[in-house]
């Protein structure tokens, strides 16, 4: 698992600035106002913080970007970021920042001089998030990362506002990891064994194995993993850090690898679909943060851990298969497996927790690019109210997230001839169709929503707060709606 970089939080005498090696960064508000530890540095430099503010290409940053200048004259520092921040940044600013920060640190030690910055913390959370690598399969240019050091005037305080921030690092972390391994590591069985092994951090971890599954009725999830060699695992982790009150539910698509089983996907691009396990990705995140830092709410984590592969014991195109709830499914698209898996788990969810809410996530569509690109997962919702309260915490976050319409009018989308629906029905608002399907495995009093991330859970291009590769998205949003609203 990747760890997180070491941030220690210290202070600094005005004095030992000049003999502090490595890599240094300094903050500098837009107006070119600077405090006393930039003024420091800029005597030190000869003036160099100055002509540097004075610069056009200081002029042209936006909040939270930076300049270097290597090697100043009179300190040991080999290198300076100034980065442009106002006094008193916002989050959002401040946790762009600390990114900066990261992307200039590469894997050498930084010391980032803070001062008194009201969003200190914000800053080390920003550098925390960004500094995230996933060089597990490199034998060559594999580097040990070093730590960063943030100075402020009040290390002590600044160290207790940082510590839930550290958690939800850890396991966004953990939800990066899992999304970036590839297929052939992350088996059914080796995820369920990573989720196992949260045990330790208090969580309640349960693994439903095939046979268990079949006494259940769970013939949508069996289905979809019959053609691999992995065996199909349902995964139940559960936090019970409230009072005895009916839990919250989480619950993800664990597609391990999505071929499109018999009806193939093309071989270009298909290796992305390692990525088809976000869903459960980011559940088993949100639940390892949970238990990080004692959340006190009752949550339950249920996520179907599968493999779609092409196999002689396949589903093929046309199965008619029944699902636990009692509904029969026409299996027209064997690539629209997601749902066969959600539409169990979603049933066994309800049944067993009866939980206050329910929120699922997956890489359900393909639709969901096309409609939302790679800024916003696709929100869909039967509930007003948790889905503003949802919305909400993911603005606070800075993690897109747009609303998506379910509607009775996609119903005749779903018809089929010989069974109760179909699965897939076309390229026509491919997403609400999909929202739509799961929506009949989901209570009418039941409030709930349906994330889908397919765009947002992995990325070519850097993004804000990670390198390129799995995102995490979600787990800071989920964490925060459960804070918010569940805990309080
Ligand atoms: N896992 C895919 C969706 C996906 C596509 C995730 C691209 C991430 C990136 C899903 O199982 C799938 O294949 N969906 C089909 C549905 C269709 C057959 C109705 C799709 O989107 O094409
Ligand atoms: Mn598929
Ligand atoms: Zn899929």
């Amino acid at each position: 698992m990747t760890n997180p970089i070491n941030i220690t939080f210290d202070e600094i005498a005005l004095d030992d600035i000049a003999g502090v090696t490595g890599k240094l960064a300094i903050l500098v508000s837009p107006d070119g106002k600077i405090d006393s530890m930039a003024r420091r540095v800029n005597r030190l430099s000869k003036g160099a913080v100055a002509r540097l503010v004075d610069s056009e290409q200081f002029a042209g940053l936006d909040i939270g970007e930076g300049v270097t200048f290597a090697f100043p004259a009179g300190m040991a520092a080999e290198a300076v970021l100034a980065v442009k921040l106002p006094k008193r940044p916002t989050v959002a600013e401040a946790r762009k920042a600390g990114a900066a920060m990261a992307k200039f640190k590469g894997n050498e030690a930084l010391t980032a001089l803070l001062a008194s910055c009201p969003k200190a913390a914000d800053i080390s959370y920003g550098l925390a998030l960004r500094a995230y690598t996933f060089d597990e399969h490199k034998t060559a240019d594999r580097k040990e990362q070093l730590g960063a050091t943030v100075i402020v005037t009040d290390p002590e305080a600044v160290a207790a506002e940082a510590a839930p921030m550290a958690a939800l690092t850890e396991a966004v972390f953990f939800t990066r990891d899992l999304v970036n391994e590839p297929s052939n590591v992350l088996t059914t069985e080796d995820f369920a064994a990573r989720l196992a092994a949260m045990h330790e951090l208090g969580l309640d971890v349960e693994i439903l194995e095939e046979a268990e599954l079949e006494k259940l009725g769970m013939r949508t999830l069996l289905a979809v993993g019959q053609g691999s060699t992995s065996p199909s695992k349902v995964v139940v982790m559960r936090w019970n850090g409230g009072g005895d009150e009916a839990p919250f539910a989480l619950v993800g698509k664990g597609v391990v690898f999505d071929t499109g089983g018999i009806s193939i996907k093309p071989s270009a691009g298909m290796e992305d679909m390692t990525m088809d396990m976000g869903g459960a990705g980011v559940v088993s995140g949100v639940m390892r943060a949970l238990a990080l830092r004692k959340a006190k709410a009752n949550v339950v984590g249920v996520v179907g851990l599968v493999e779609n592969m092409p196999d002689g014991n396949a589903m093929r195109p046309g199965d008619v298969i029944r699902s636990m709830k009692g509904d029969t499914i026409e299996v027209n698209n064997t690539d629209a497996e997601g749902r066969l898996v959600l539409a169990d788990i979603l049933w066994y969810t309800q049944e067993r927790f009866k939980p206050v809410g329910m929120i699922n996530l997956a890489t359900l569509t393909g639709a969901i690019i096309i409609g939302l690109g790679h800024e916003n997962a696709g929100v869909f919702s039967n509930n007003d109210k948790l889905c503003n309260d949802f919305l909400k915490a993911a603005k606070a976050e800075g993690e897109g997230a747009w609303r998506m319409p379910l509607s009775p009018a996609y119903d005749k989308m779903l018809k089929s001839r010989v069974a109760d629906m179909k699965n897939s029905c076309g390229r026509p608002a491919g997403s609400s169709t999909a929202g739509q399907f799961l929506q009949r495995f989901v209570k009418e009093d039941m409030p709930w929503i349906h994330l889908d991330i397919a765009g947002v859970a992995l990325l070519k291009e850097d993004s804000a707060l990670a390198p390129k590769g799995a995102t995490g998205w979600g787990v800071r949003a989920l964490d925060r709606l459960i804070r918010d609203t569940v805990e309080g």
